[in-house]
């Protein structure tokens, strides 16, 4: 089951998704984690924006931060999704750094996917599989209908339980850690972000029937998930 929306324009589909996830924080129990995991991209850059506009920081105060994937580059690199992030959304915001939960590519990649994944096991409860159930992660998708940094023919991820993989992908950065299949399944909630008008034929081969696109195999094992477009279908 999916819910969609689709938007005149990116800001409208950034604002909109920062009320959603404003609201439901208001519903979360304040004293218990929410784990969130930030995807990468343009569209992240306008949503941070409109969260820090509209949010008071305090409703932040028991938020997880951890990333739906990482390029593997310092976290000082532009094309670094934490550095987005901190930039836009956690300084702003004045998250504390024991709520950041970013991947430490200053590591070698195995200890790296090791104790992100520890960090993320320590704050979310585990599904029947073994896998995280993270509270909310927030999904970009490419054009190629990728999404994290889960590529289309990338065979090994499709029949791996990992809940954080290293990939060679083929959108630059390349080396990158990416939340696996199971774990996009086993969230509580996925939010996927589209934004670009040259993305509609890969949202549209994504819900069809048997499709098995990056989107499609997440959209195929969960029960629900929202998408927001700025486009129509
Ligand atoms: C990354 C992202 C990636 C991104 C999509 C959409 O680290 O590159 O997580 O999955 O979300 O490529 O990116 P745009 O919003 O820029 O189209």
């Amino acid at each position: 089951m999916r819910g969609y929306k689709a938007f005149d324009n990116k800001q409208e589909l950034a604002r909109f998704a920062a009320k959603m996830w404003l609201d439901r924080l208001a519903l979360t129990d304040p004293n218990r984690p929410f784990t969130v995991a930030l995807s990468g991209g343009r569209i992240p850059k306008l949503f941070y924006q409109e969260v820090t506009e509209l949010a008071h920081p305090s409703v932040f105060k028991n938020v997880h931060f951890f990333w739906s994937d990482e390029r593997l580059v310092p976290p000082t690199d532009d094309e670094s999704n934490f550095k987005l992030a901190d930039e836009r959304l956690l300084s702003p915001l004045g998250i504390a750094t024991d709520q950041i939960h970013r991947v430490l590519t200053e590591y070698d990649e195995s200890k790296a996917i090791q104790v992100v994944t520890d960090d993320l096991m320590r704050f979310t409860k585990t599904n029947e599989n073994g896998q995280p159930v993270i509270d909310l992660v927030f999904l970009g998708m490419g054009e190629d209908a990728h999404v994290a940094s889960l590529f289309p023919g990338d065979t090994e991820a499709v029949v791996s339980k990992d809940v954080y993989r290293v990939v060679t992908g083929p959108k630059p950065p390349s080396r990158r850690v990416t939340l696996g299949y199971s774990a996009l399944i086993a969230a509580r909630e996925v939010w996927v972000l589209a934004s670009g008008q040259g993305k509609a034929e890969a949202l549209r081969s994504s819900i069809a029937v048997s499709s098995i696109t990056p989107l499609a195999r997440v959209l195929q094992g969960r029960e629900k998930t929202e998408i927001l477009t700025d486009f129509t279908l």
